[in-house]
């Protein structure tokens, strides 16, 4: 007999990336309160939970995630009578709310910070990363900021550098220090009293780097065609072995607490991203998977990624896929839009947590920023690789009204051209739309355990089509993707009895009798007689 799954396996997570999400004072920027008018939205989308990209106070240097106080709101977003009142009416409608929460860095105008650059005698000295300067006077060492030029930067005051991952306006704290940790874990409490229903932990492979402060070797794999950032391999700098125990402690605590979820935000290879299950899975109960994000959008490349992430899941760890995020280029522009819809079914329909990137739902593409409004600090550090992110920060477009219904004012970013179209509104009334498609296979995988808790199973992939089944308690449904652009004939799947659900929405209940024709990019969810 199935152990009754957790919340935040059957469920489903839908990321808000608040500045752009539903705006309600007229500034521009999206806010809480925003957030809250949209909630029967959320709800009627079928969704479980919400994750909101940070909402803290802060310089917005890296829009939120330079954090000068973790345990307010910042006014641009509300206060936190709002953000109380967004928890209790999420939680009024059976929402979860997940915040993020960004341990690896503060700002550089958190008070521990200017604190720490005071003296080399502060109190607060050791909760920042600081060294002395290199022989020749210049940095440390050789290790480079994932936003360009160096990771350390000069501190006249004292005399000496601090590390930073990212930008100079994020100083990495220093999470040797066992006040840095009880100080965090306080902050963790701070929201959890509060009710919120977990945390979504910024870039944990960055949150501790090498004792000895060696260089890095050079990245084999570089040339001039890539980013500097990527000239040397983060050897000395990401998912260090000490990572693993600091989890461990955030999910002692989180554990304290009833039903709530740690999902970890790390880049990494499949086989070092399972490490971050934790020893005796005692780390976070999500370690992000990204690796259909790069993936090539091939059935062969993609059975062997599912297969192997499959393979690689240590006994008992829960699977998650992801799409689309605040980082990175968006679905409907890396596949277009026919094979994006396919790219839904598969999302949902794979063993494991679905994360959706707000906007997706309705397919949004990424948005061209004309150079006088880009915002983003890493495109505009590191020119030239279309680096920038603003392109897929574009603010919800909600309907036909001015600025599509997101914003009295001008939107802190431009709305997509083809807003008066592409908007929630016009899709609620076409019943052959992305969102459509997004409300069925959201409410398939709730209605089916076969899909929300089932097994998975591949079948042999032919040609263009992935296919796989899941299957649970006698349950079985089959899943047919075309990932290809020609017309497709599968012979018929075992058992198949009718379409449930079809990417173009024009089938759904057709009986299969003979072989099944595929059209070009479209997925279908298949019944299947029910086993012995
Ligand atoms: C990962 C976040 O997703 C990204 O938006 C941010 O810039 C970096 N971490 C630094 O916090
Ligand atoms: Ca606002």
């Amino acid at each position: 007999m199935r152990s009754v799954a957790a919340w935040w396996q059957t469920g489903v997570i839908y990321q808000i990336y608040p500045r752009s999400f539903q705006d309600s004072n007229g500034d521009g920027i999206g806010d809480l309160p925003g957030v809250l008018a949209r909630l029967d939205y959320l709800s009627g989308l079928g969704i479980d939970a919400i994750w909101l990209s940070p909402i803290y106070p802060s310089p917005m240097a890296d829009f939120g995630y330079d954090v000068s106080d973790y345990t307010g709101i910042d006014p641009i977003f509300g206060h936190l009578a709002d953000f109380e009142r967004l928890v209790a009416e999420a939680h009024r409608r059976s929402l979860k709310v997940i915040l993020d929460f960004v341990p690896n860095h503060t700002s550089d105008r958190h008070p521990w910070f200017l604190e720490s650059r005071r003296s080399r005698t502060s109190p607060k000295r050791d909760w920042f990363v600081w060294r002395d300067p290199g022989l020749d006077g210049g940095p440390p060492n050789n290790w480079l900021s994932e936003f360009g030029g160096p990771a350390w930067t000069f501190d006249p005051t004292t005399g000496q550098y601090y590390y930073h991952a990212y930008l100079a306006a994020q100083p990495d704290l220093n999470w040797r220090n066992a006040d840095v940790r009880a100080a965090m874990h306080d902050v963790m409490r701070f929201w959890l009293d509060r009710g919120v229903d977990g945390f979504r932990i910024d870039t944990v492979h960055h949150l501790v780097e090498d004792a000895a402060f060696r260089g890095n070797p050079p990245n084999p794999a570089w040339h001039p065609g890539l980013p500097p950032t990527l000239a040397l391999e983060r050897r000395h700098t990401i998912d260090q072995p000490e990572v693993h125990e600091i989890l461990a402690g955030f999910r002692r605590l989180a554990d304290a607490y009833d039903a709530r979820v740690l999902i970890g935000e790390a880049y990494l290879p499949l086989d070092r991203l399972m490490a971050y299950y934790g020893a005796e899975l005692a780390g976070v109960q999500l370690p992000f998977n990204f690796h259909l994000i790069g993936a090539v959008w091939r059935a062969p490349v993609l059975a062997e990624l599912i297969r192997r992430y499959e393979a690689l899941l240590p006994a008992g760890a829960w699977p998650n896929w992801v799409l689309g995020n605040h980082d990175r280029s968006r679905v409907a522009s890396r596949l277009g839009p026919a094979q994006a819809r396919a790219a839904a079914m598969l999302l949902l329909s794979l063993r494991g947590t679905p994360t959706l990137y707000y906007g997706d739902e309705i397919g949004l593409s990424d948005v061209p920023i004309p150079p006088e409004r880009v915002q983003d600090p890493w495109g505009k550090n590191v020119p030239g690789f279309g680096l920038g992110r603003d392109p897929v920060r574009t603010p919800m477009p909600w309907d036909g009204t001015v600025n599509a219904g997101f914003s009295a004012g001008e939107p802190w970013l431009p709305l997509n051209p083809d807003w008066p179209t592409r908007n929630i509104a016009a899709q609620e009334r076409e019943p052959g739309s992305m969102l459509a498609l997004y409300r069925k296979l959201i409410a398939l995988r709730r209605s089916e355990p076969a899909l929300s808790v089932g097994d998975y199973g591949a079948i042999e992939a032919e040609g263009s089509a992935l296919r796989y089944e899941r299957v649970a308690e006698g349950a079985r449904v089959e899943i047919c993707l075309n990932l290809g652009d020609e017309p497709i004939e599968l012979v018929r799947p075992r058992d198949a009895t009718h379409i449930v659900l079809s990417t173009f929405l024009d089938r759904n209940g057709e009986s299969v009798a003979g072989p099944l024709r595929l059209r070009p990019a479209e997925g279908v969810v298949l019944a299947c007689a029910r086993q012995p």
